[in-house]
């Protein structure tokens, strides 16, 4: 008997976490209840068991839980010794928090171009602004593994060294993601996750992690996520309140086991993507290619975890109004950089300034992305868009 052929799905959701929920819900359930009956909600023995378990996994120093990815910046940049007066080289293309955690810091953000393959902060731009033009009371550089494939860390760990800045990585959206085999969180003296409910392992409400290389600045993260005070209520520099709840804990705790395989489903997906674009002709992964679409390049030295799996697309806004009628999700992360946000004028850039990163505004389109899709959910995408571009 033949196997029964599987109808085109109606839809097909940019992400749908419910099909996640469904396979670990008792054991969600049963970590909530836990802390429900430990009656302990913030900070204690939840949080620090996860602060151990996500430093094992980054190759960490140490790990400190806190209230959300924006938090962790913050926390991130105030222990790398960023002060007020200073400046930080960052990416003009990244959520928005990546540039307003330095302004929150005290710090101007100097906002520069990304490399057009992998969308990530442009190493060799860096390198030649620091050269020729070097920022007043340049502190710090603040590269963003952006959808989920590290920066070149290589050449800003040589940055780092040449002109003495410090790396603080915007890993938001890459748990799981390795340079050269070594973890990011491991690659700068600080970094950044988000555990907002999109992520690769996501809490249920917002929650973060600030993880280091050095202890010394663990301890000092510590401190600031709880009023700057290294016991109760005696205070010798100004914190806020950046605690993680023990229920987001507990939740991370039981997602986190299934995290390395979730990741390989995204990588599987990636791959079955680069398959199918192919089969219908649309296999262009250069920038001058021929075709319309350009597929996600991949750095050889990272191992990309597909946060997102972005393309650039020609007529992008015309293609997601066709994927939107035919119910199919996609998402366009980000449409302006962050140089050209009304809050961020005071810099002086204007449009034309930061070229590549205003052209990936323009074409940019993240596509269906989570570890529960299933091959024809992918096949009807990848069809959808070749019907598009016929
Ligand atoms: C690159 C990047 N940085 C920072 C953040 C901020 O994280 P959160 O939303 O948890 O504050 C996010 C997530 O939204 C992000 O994607």
């Amino acid at each position: 008997m033949n196997p029964p052929v599987q109808a085109a799905p109606a839809s097909v959701p940019l992400l749908d976490l419910r099909r996640q929920y469904d396979g670990i819900r008792e054991e969600v359930l049963a970590a909530i209840a836990r802390v429900c009956d430990s009656q302990g909600f913030i900070l204690g023995p939840e949080v620090e068991a996860l602060e151990r378990e996500i430093a094992a996994l980054t190759g960490a120093a140490g790990a400190v839980g806190c209230a959300s990815g924006t938090e962790a910046l913050w926390l991130a940049l105030a222990a790398a010794g960023v002060q007020p007066g200073d400046s930080v080289i960052t990416t003009a293309f990244s959520f928005f928090a990546s540039a307003s955690a330095i302004v929150r810091a005290g710090a101007t953000p100097v906002l520069m171009d990304i490399d057009p393959g992998t969308f990530n902060l442009d190493a060799t731009l860096v390198r030649e602004r620091i050269r020729t033009r070097r920022p007043e009371n340049l502190r710090a550089i603040l590269p963003v593994h952006l959808y989920g494939q590290c920066a070149d860390m290589d050449a800003f760990q040589q940055i780092a060294e040449e002109f003495k800045v410090a790396i603080v990585e915007d890993a938001a959206q890459a748990i799981g993601a390795q340079w050269r085999g070594r973890g990011a969180g491991s690659l700068g003296v600080t970094a950044a996750f988000s555990f907002y409910p999109t992520k690769n392992l996501s809490a249920y409400g917002d929650a973060g992690m600030v993880t280091t290389t050095r202890s010394e600045m663990a301890e000092h993260m510590r401190r600031l996520r709880n009023h700057g005070s290294p016991r109760r209520y005696y205070h010798d520099e100004f914190g806020w309140n950046g605690r993680m709840d023990a229920i987001q804990a507990a939740v991370l705790r039981v997602k986190l086991a299934h995290l390395a395989d979730w990741n390989r489903g995204r990588q599987q997906h990636a791959a079955t993507y680069d398959r199918l674009f192919a089969e219908v002709g649309l296999t262009s992964s250069s920038t001058a290619g021929a075709s319309p679409i350009r597929l996600p390049v991949r750095s050889p030295l990272a191992t990309h975890v597909f946060h997102q799996y972005v393309i650039h697309a020609a007529r992008r806004d015309e293609l997601r109004q066709f994927l939107t009628d035919r119910k199919i999700g996609s998402e366009i992360y980000y449409p302006f950089p962050l140089h050209l946000q009304p809050v961020f004028s005071y810099l002086g850039l204007k449009a034309g300034d930061l070229p590549v990163a205003e052209q990936a505004a323009r074409e940019v389109l993240a596509l269906p992305m989570f570890p529960e899709l299933t091959e024809v959910e992918l096949r009807r995408v990848v069809e959808a868009i070749a019907e598009f571009y016929s």
